[in-house]
């Protein structure tokens, strides 16, 4: 039997699956790293901390089965700036997703290059976290490392850069840079004029299903394996999810409850929302996507559970959420700023309505609400310009709550899918390589074949009702915080 391995190049670890043909996984890992903040609202790591992280879980993926590896690819997180000099030495640490501190260089680009030039040329606007802004930044505060510049990359392309030596990317993680006409799927020249770097300093596109190279042979001795297995670039993070949980027909939709939240929905076709509140992507399938991310989702929990109550018992909290009702309190989720759709570095979390019988139930509860209206304002955004979104697969590690799982069917007001494979973007990078390897002829034919429905959640109609008056208050509290910040 062949194998393939799905690698999920995360935000604070690397997860590893080894999975056959018919999806079975056979083994997973995971190994840990360190995000760094600099400064306040900045956020880097360490290329060489991922790829210490990636020898770890293939040698324990592959231990004992190495000759039955087939082919490997990738998830990773999205928009982080990787700078190569000409020797290939990574520059500065990567500058990751999440990070604020491009408010100037968004501002320039989405006012005085103009919104709507910027969406004319690339699909989108600037968001601080994309790539763009960060080379602006890069070029205006340390111009010396800017002038080193050889090789511009995503997170997941630098772990392709250094099993195959070949500098590469696919559609749906150039979608995020904001140097990508994601409509023709090229490179925008106008916009690398704009960000003063040129197409050679930028990786070659692919889909995310192509095979890029083989693993270097000196890699591929270090690990144990062959030089015959087969790199395939894979996708975005979010992609990748997509992929793994069967979001590939226009109109499916996947919601990942990760350190960020996302919704994606896939689209047979490019469109973009009227405002550009949403992203406007290329799929792993070939084809294109809406998304809206917002920065906090799952780790809004770990913050509250961990670092304010400093209690990490889940099942505990998850217990007592699950029996407290929907009451007064609110949580804004907003703990790193916000993407989608305010696209406020500024934007502060929050909880309203507190009173004297307020319980930690009460408050852990509003916690999972805030991210789930958070994502129901994407949800509304798709909505008004027309998307129909019938149901939802769920992935990330929010999604193994079941008060969450509920909460969500609630909120959204539609059925909740829940897959018999957790692990969204490691798993659809597997299927990625699969397709590559030619185990299959298409994503499609590999999702309907592999990917499975565990069981769904479905609203409840007197929660959907109380829900729909919460969200009416949810949705005024940012206008009305935003000037106190
Ligand atoms: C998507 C985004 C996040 C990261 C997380 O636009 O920024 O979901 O990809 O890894």
């Amino acid at each position: 039997m062949n194998y393939y391995i799905g690698i999920d190049l995360g935000t604070s670890s690397l997860k590893g699956i080894l999975a056959d043909v018919n999806g079975n996984i056979l083994r997973q890992c995971s190994a840990d790293y360190e995000v760094r903040y600099p400064k306040n609202g900045w956020t880097e790591q360490n290329p060489s901390d991922w790829i210490a992280a990636l020898k770890k879980v293939l040698k324990t993926l592959t231990r004992d089965c190495s000759h039955s590896v087939k082919g490997l690819s990738f998830g990773g997180q999205m928009h982080g700036l990787v700078v190569l000099d000409g020797s290939g030495e990574v520059i500065r640490p990567c500058i990751l997703w999440n990070d604020g501190r491009t408010e100037k260089q968004m501002e320039y680009l989405n006012a005085e290059v103009g919104k709507e030039k910027l969406s004319g040329l690339t699909g989108n606007i600037a968001f601080a976290g994309f790539t763009a802004p960060k080379l602006l930044w890069l070029y205006e505060n340390e111009p010396d490392n800017f002038a080193r510049i050889a090789k511009i990359m995503l997170p997941k392309d630098y772990l392709a850069y250094v099993l195959t030596g070949e500098f590469a990317t696919d559609y749906s993680d150039a979608s995020g840079t904001l140097l990508l006409d994601v409509k023709n799927k090229r490179w925008s020249q106008e916009m690398l004029k704009i960000c003063r770097v040129s197409e050679n300093q930028l990786p070659e596109l692919y889909d995310s299903f192509s095979v890029i190279g083989n693993l270097k042979r000196e890699f591929a001795d270090e690990l144990g394996l062959t030089s015959d297995v087969k790199v395939i670039i894979g996708a975005g993070d979010n992609a990748a999810a997509a992929i793994g949980t069967g979001t590939v027909k226009n109109g499916d939709c996947n919601v990942s409850l990760g350190t960020s939240g996302t919704i994606f929905i896939s689209r047979d076709g490019f469109s973009v929302d009227g405002a550009n509140a949403l992203h406007s992507f290329a799929h792993a399938n070939g084809k294109w996507h809406l998304m809206g991310c917002i920065l906090s989702a799952a780790s809004c929990r770990k913050w509250w559970l961990e670092d304010i109550l400093a209690n990490a018992d889940y099942q505990q909290d998850e217990t007592a959420a699950r029996n407290a009702d929907c009451c007064g309190v609110i949580f804004l989720p907003y703990l790193s700023g916000e993407r989608s759709p305010h696209n406020d570095v500024n934007a502060k979390g929050a909880f309203i309505g507190l009173s004297a019988t307020t319980s930690r139930a009460d408050m852990s509860r509003a916690v999972m609400e805030g991210v789930a209206f958070a994502l129901r304002d994407c949800l509304e955004v798709a909505r008004q310009n027309g998307v129909v979104v019938q149901s939802t697969n769920l992935c990330g590690g929010g999604a193994k709550s079941e008060a969450w799982r509920q909460i969500c069917a609630d909120v959204f007001g539609i059925p909740v899918n829940i897959l018999t494979t957790e692990q969204g973007p490691a798993f659809g990078a597997a299927i990625l390589a699969m397709v590559g390897c030619g185990e299959y002829p298409d994503v499609l034919s590999a999702t309907e074949k592999i990917v499975k429905v565990k069981h769904t959640v479905y609203p409840q109609a007197d929660s959907v009702e109380r829900y729909e008056e919460k969200y009416l208050k949810f949705k005024e509290l940012y206008p009305l915080l935003k000037r106190l910040y």
